[in-house]
């Protein structure tokens, strides 16, 4: 059995491609008949990118999960939804099949019913990878609560600072999560954001590791022991909220040039229709599929293709608890042999991680159930892209190299596995119903091939975002306002001959870490918390394995005891206010920063250092003491 809507051919592509942009309304109202809906759309688009306002599918109405897991009990009740791979290789891993999945989300949606949980409250969760996660998550959906999923790397300041902006009322999490040879304390950190989140009333901890916890009377419960009491009302099914297909799926916090995280917005319809389409074409997905993807669901990428793009589509999706390097570099290849893995969906840094321990970690591992493989989150660069296609890949599996972001909620710029054109380090052509252009710095168009400028798309597609929680004008600022008329990614790509995108990383002062996003405002502001810092200024430089580390600049009050130690105190201020994913790689003591005459830091001087590029500095008499640069160039790191 196929999809309807699935793409088999480059002629094919071609066709619907231009289908897609000659008619976007039909087009995708042709992909979104194939859904669930309680009512069908009065209108498939409305929309402009200055209020912004975008609506996809209005008046329709749905329930994403019946959607992921309802629909498809009819035909797939006992097929495997999620299967999931403990940290430790010796636990015994879980399957869950459709029907257990159904009724686990709605045995927990009525958890959440009986914790006072109504449609439309914000729900914070901070949980380990496992299955109770997706069921978290889904269960939410399932009553029309807005998710807000935190990374289990970020500290207790990051999440205050979250379920603060989203006004939370209830948090999910665990007592711990294992992650190789690690035990992370959740509630913990939890119990010291909640010091400054009074919006929270309840918490409700799933037992993982059993380590001690502090449980507050009348604020904390048990998961196990409030699904007891499900159990003991003896009617595990809950009906799905009826939703409007633009009503709040979720939120999901990501960094920009500010230093405030902002909560991007998805809603409902658009966003099923969308990651759905794109997992189906991207990755050919064919019925009996093991779809793995690697991501954390803290990210967009476990949302789209763990959590919904897979289940939407009735596919197996295999979540990971750990890490790729324990108990060793073999751990990935360990997996996809258990399981018979077909598509592999991982990040350039676990590749270009992995590929440094050598191929013995490859050797005797049975990979030949893999058909597809998929990388995200950064540019991979050409040697990384081939040791996955020849090593990991046998030279027998398409690689996809899939572009896309938080705001866009899907991939927009990728190759169709094994359908359209592969090429090393290229994201390609843009998927269906995806119209991007590249503009020069006055938001001009640059028309042709073999040219390079700012990434913009400028149609909307159904997953595009809607706005930053609680702050309109933000969304519009930040994406809308750079090149009026267009959405700005933030990009910068370059176009081949045979108009291939490269995309070629971020224009903007935001970083790219190991294929986590983090604005050097952020990090600039949890620099200067620590007591001796008078002012930093943060950069990104190539990094082998991270593909961005990052570089900070810091002017210190006083004379240093011990320079290495006040640079560990640094790093552990930005842990804590941040989270260990921000911590500098590198710190460099400095006396001032390149300023020009108005007071604005060139980052493009310190970028070229911290690059180790001393030569070519550009124009350097506009600063108002252009000798710091001289200084700043002797004392690198
Ligand atoms: C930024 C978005 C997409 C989910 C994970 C990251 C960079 C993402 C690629 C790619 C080159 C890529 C971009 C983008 N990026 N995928 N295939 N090739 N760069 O989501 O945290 O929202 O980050 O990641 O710079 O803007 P995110």
């Amino acid at each position: 059995m196929s999809y309807s809507y699935q793409i088999r051919s480059l002629e094919q592509y071609q066709a619907v491609y231009q289908q897609s942009v000659q008619d976007p309304e039909g087009f995708w109202e042709g992909i979104a008949k194939t859904f669930q809906w309680h009512k069908k759309w009065d209108k498939v688009l409305d929309w402009d990118f200055t209020g912004p306002d975008i609506k996809w599918f209005q008046g329709a109405k749905l329930n994403i999960t019946e959607n992921c897991l309802d629909r498809h009990l009819a035909e797939r009740a006992n097929q495997p939804a999620i299967i999931w791979e403990p940290n430790d290789p010796e636990d015994h891993y879980r399957v869950l099949t459709y029907k257990e999945l159904h009724f686990k989300v709605c045995q927990f949606a009525n958890v959440l019913k009986n914790n006072g949980v109504k449609k439309g409250d914000r729900i914070c969760i901070y949980m380990p990878m496992v299955p109770e996660l997706a069921i978290a998550v889904l269960a939410c959906a399932r009553l029309g609560a807005i998710h807000s999923v935190v990374f289990g790397g970020f500290s207790a300041q990051s999440i205050a600072d979250r379920i603060q902006d989203a006004q939370c009322s209830l948090v999910i999490t665990a007592d711990g999560g294992y992650r190789g040879n690690k035990e992370i304390p959740l509630k913990n950190v939890i119990d010291d954001a909640l010091v400054r989140c009074p919006s929270v009333t309840r918490v409700i901890v799933l037992t993982r590791t059993r380590m001690a916890v502090s449980m507050i009377k009348g604020r904390d419960v048990w998961w196990e022991d409030e699904i007891k009491k499900i159990e003991t009302q003896g009617n595990p099914d809950c009906p799905a909220e009826v939703m409007d297909a633009e009503d709040t799926l979720f939120i999901l916090y990501t960094s920009g040039s500010t230093g405030k995280p902002k909560g991007v917005v998805h809603t409902c319809a658009g966003y099923m229709v969308f990651t759905n389409y794109t997992f189906v074409n991207t990755f050919q997905y064919q019925r009996g599929d093991l779809h793995f993807c690697t991501a954390d669901i803290g990210w967009i990428t476990g949302h789209s293709y763990i959590v919904y793009g897979p289940l939407s589509a009735g596919a197996t999706t295999v979540m990971f608890e750990g890490i790729p390097t324990w108990p060793d570099a073999g751990r990935f290849w360990d997996v996809v042999d258990k399981f018979k893995i077909s598509i592999l969906y991982t990040a350039p840094t676990a590749i270009r991680s992995l590929m440094g321990f050598g191929l013995d970690y490859v050797k005797g591992k049975d990979l030949g159930s893999l058909r597809i493989l998929g990388t995200v989150g950064e540019p991979i660069n050409e040697e990384a892209w081939h040791w996955y296609h020849e090593h990991i890949g046998k030279g027998r599996c398409p690689v996809v190299d899939t572009w896309w972001q938080t705001e866009t909620g899907g991939i927009l710029i990728s190759n169709l596995a094994g359908v359209t054109p592969q090429k090393p380090a290229h994201a390609t052509l843009p998927l269906p119903g995806v119209q991007p252009i590249l503009v020069d710095e006055k938001g001009e168009e640059i028309h042709g091939n073999s040219v390079s400028g700012n990434l913009c798309i400028r149609f909307p597609w159904p997953s595009i975002i809607r706005t930053t929680y609680g702050d309109h004008e933000r969304c519009r600022v930040n994406y809308f306002a750079t090149y009026p008329g267009l959405y700005f990614t933030g990009d910068g790509a370059l176009r081949d001959q045979d108009g291939n995108y490269r995309i070629t990383g971020r224009v903007d002062d935001v970083l790219n870490v190991s294929g986590h996003r983090i604005g050097t405002a952020e990090i600039e502001n949890a620099i200067n918390m620590h007591t001796g810092v008078v002012e930093s200024a943060v950069v990104g430089y190539p990094h082998d394995i991270k593909g961005q580390g990052i570089y900070a600049y810091v002017i210190f009050s006083s004379s240093h005891v011990d320079e290495n130690l006040s640079r560990r105190d640094i790093i552990q201020t930005v842990a804590r206010i941040i989270g260990p994913i921000a911590k500098p790689d590198k710190i460099q003591f400095v006396s001032g920063l390149p300023k020009t005459r108005s007071g604005k830091i060139m980052r493009r001087i310190l970028r070229k250092i911290a690059e180790g590029e001393t030569q070519n500095l550009g124009d350097t008499s506009t600063l108002l003491d252009p000798s710091v640069v001289e200084e700043i160039k002797n004392g690198k790191v």
